[in-house]
């Protein structure tokens, strides 16, 4: 099982409402596009939703993600509907060149690999008057320092985990927002919504962790962003994900950085 695929619709179908919510509010930033129908490219569908929306608003959808268990879930959501969707990592985008009038991808950015080839893809795919749309999160500038995610790794490469975490080694990378806004530019987008830094604190209490707060913290990343990690220990997930949480809180790294950029090509 690779770092990507562990990904389970069943699970992440318990948490993902807010990232749903926020990208249905980023792409309602995309100028007129979403009246235009034409091809929609969307890229770590998740369980579906989004591809579900854009088609149901007359999109031919294009649909892809890492994890077989989203792409079965997304055929399900979408049955009947104009959606095709397979199993593709964002690295192995292979996009038509100026098909799609919106290519789409929240909450995805920071679990693949290399972004500089993807994005580029993503930019040529669209037609003129296209946009591309992207939030994700780890977007802090690289003088911040590791946030979040660099704890888990060094936790997870720890003597006390990296044996058992062998097969299931964090996957996600920090890639700050003034660095994805240069590669869409350069790729010959201009770019029309840029919020580089929109701090989300993990608790809504304060900078310590509130030991009431620990259990639905720990359910949530459990679920979705330590899942791979989670699923890889078995009966000491908690115990992983507590370490993780609490060494977030100690540090004062429990805030994520997100970044929503939206960018057209010239029409
Ligand atoms: C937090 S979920 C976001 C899903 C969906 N975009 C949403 O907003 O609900 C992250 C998604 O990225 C997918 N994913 C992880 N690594 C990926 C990669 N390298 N390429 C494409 N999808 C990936 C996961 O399988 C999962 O569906």
């Amino acid at each position: 099982m690779t770092a990507t695929n562990a990904w389970l619709a069943e699970d992440y179908a318990q948490v993902n409402t807010p990232h749903v919510k926020t990208a249905l509010a980023a792409l309602s930033l995309a100028g007129d596009a979403l009246e235009q129908g034409g091809a929609f490219a969307e890229i770590g569908c998740g369980t579906g939703e989004i591809a579900r929306t854009a088609a149901e608003r007359g999109f031919d959808v294009w649909a892809c993600d890492a994890s077989p268990s989203m792409v079965d879930a997304t055929r399900r959501l979408c049955a009947g509907l104009s959606v095709h969707a397979e199993v593709c990592p964002a690295e192995k985008l292979d996009l038509p060149q100026e098909r799609f009038t919106v290519a789409h991808s929240s909450w995805v950015l920071h679990w693949v690999t290399e972004v500089d080839a993807p994005l580029r893809r993503m930019a040529r795919a669209l037609r003129p008057g296209g946009y591309v749309v992207l939030q994700w999160t780890g977007a802090q500038p690289r003088g911040d320092g590791p946030g979040m995610f660099g704890i888990l790794r060094e936790i997870a490469g720890s003597p006390k985990w990296k044996g058992l975490l062998a097969g299931a080694q964090p996957a996600m990378h920090e890639y700050p927002a003034e660095e994805v806004a240069e590669v869409l530019v350069d790729a010959g987008l201009e770019i029309t919504h840029y919020e580089p830094e929109i701090v989300h604190a993990l608790s809504a209490k304060g900078p310590g962790l509130d030991p009431a707060e620990l259990p639905e913290l720990r359910r949530r990343y459990k679920l979705a962003g330590f899942a791979t990690q989670a699923a890889a220990l078995g009966e000491r997930a908690d115990e992983f994900v507590d370490e993780v949480l609490r060494a977030v809180f100690e540090a004062d790294r429990a805030r994520l950085h997100h970044a929503r950029i939206v960018a057209r090509r010239p029409a």
